[in-house]
């Protein structure tokens, strides 16, 4: 459980509340394409609206270089908000100039105010104090609810927290609630998928998975690595040569943990990256040179959703091939209908897996689906969170 106090542990009426949330959502043609996060917003923002508050919202939006850059303005996340909230949301193009400041000032109790990328300015991902003051001098109380971003500690997320009395917003809450608690007492079989192009961003959590779960199912690039470990070759597909010892020894720590790791046992490989790439599908060790594997074979997914089937827990992270292209998108479909079909709890590590239940429309088939990529593996992983370290504790 979250030690730390929440958004209804202060005394927000009237008051002016700054909220880190992460609106990082996919933009196009300057409308957004999925509202996921700021829905995920919404108890939080609804709560401080209901109680009065004079709400100023701060996000980042992409990977602007510290200076504006209309390609990633927050604008085009005001109306989208306001029709979720059914009530105006005021956009200022201005972080923490007199603009921001006139406006958040100017906020009636319930009012909100949405200001412009937190990272169009340089003092963001510095965690500059000065900047962080200056976002401090918005409001009265600072909550963050942005999850998604908890594992970065800039100057919105991490900074603020030491000029104002802090709490986590409801949504802060309930991952962190839910992803702590998947591991003290799962139901068992517990099984893990994990996938995704590389397994030096996921050995941390593969190392704690190792020790929890029954059984860890391994797809996507990331598989080719432990490949090359098992002395397979792996043609011109994805691997991480500096890695081959580390996936060794992490299928030896498997069998230690009596952690059934299943690699896969065939894959659809392509003559080239692209849609239309001529395709076969080939046996684990059969991968020919110059060919590269885009997806895990129709066998091992078979195999993958027989496992999923028997699961009381599941824990889902990365697809299982290139899923963008309909030619290599079968097994993590069948994956992610396994898991729906399944009466598991199942928990969806966010990023690509998260998009991929969209894209199949499988969304509502699952137990809980976290809006933070990078910050839910840290979370999985064990380590601290800056985002959340700085908050009040209860
Ligand atoms: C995410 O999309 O994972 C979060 O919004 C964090 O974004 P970042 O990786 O650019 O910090």
């Amino acid at each position: 459980m979250l030690q730390k106090k929440a958004v209804t542990d202060l005394d927000v009426s009237g008051r002016r509340v700054v909220v880190r949330v992460d609106f990082n959502v996919p933009l196009e043609g300057g409308a957004v394409v999925d509202d996921g996060r700021i829905r995920a917003a919404l108890p939080t923002l609804n709560y401080l609206i209901e109680k009065g508050a004079r709400i100023i919202l701060l996000s980042h939006l992409g990977r602007p270089k510290g200076e504006p850059d209309p390609a990633f303005s927050l604008a085009p996340v005001a109306p989208a908000l306001a029709a979720l909230l059914g009530r105006p949301v005021d956009f200022v193009a201005d972080t923490v100039g007199p603009a921001a400041q006139a406006a958040a000032a100017a906020l009636e109790p319930g009012g909100v105010l949405l200001l412009e990328n937190v990272r169009f300015c340089p003092g963001e991902k510095t965690n500059d104090p000065e900047f962080a003051r200056q976002l401090a001098a918005l409001g009265e109380l600072y909550v963050d609810d942005a999850f998604g971003t908890a594992h970065r500690a800039h100057a919105s997320t991490a900074g603020i927290a030491s000029y104002l009395p802090s709490a986590a917003g409801l949504l802060m809450a309930r991952e962190i609630d839910t992803l702590t608690t998947l591991f003290s007492d799962p139901a068992r079989p517990f099984t893990a998928v994990l996938g995704g192009s590389k397994v030096s961003d996921k050995l941390g959590v593969i190392q704690k998975l190792i020790e929890v779960v029954d059984t860890l199912l391994i797809g996507g690039g990331m598989a080719f690595t432990f490949e090359a470990a098992r002395g397979n070759a792996t043609g011109a597909s994805l691997l991480e040569k500096d890695w081959i010892s580390t996936c060794r020894g992490l299928i030896d720590r498997a069998q230690e943990h009596g952690c059934r790791l299943m690699l896969p046992d065939d894959y659809v490989i392509a003559d080239a990256f692209a849609p239309d790439a001529n395709t076969q599908v080939v046996a684990a060790d059969a991968i020919p040179e110059g060919w590269m594997g885009l997806d895990i074979g129709p066998e091992t997914a078979r195999a993958y959703a027989a496992a999923l089937a028997q699961a009381k827990t599941v824990f889902w992270n990365g697809p299982m091939g290139v899923f963008e292209m309909p030619a290599f998108a079968h097994a993590t479909r069948k994956v992610a209908e396994a898991i729906c079909a399944s009466d598991a709890t199942s928990i969806i590590g966010g990023g690509d897996s998260a998009a991929a239940l969209k894209v199949f429309g499988l969304t509502g088939g699952v137990s809980f689906i976290s809006t933070g990529g990078g910050a839910s593996m840290k979370l999985l992983e064990g380590a601290e969170l800056p985002g959340v370290a700085v908050l009040d504790d209860k």
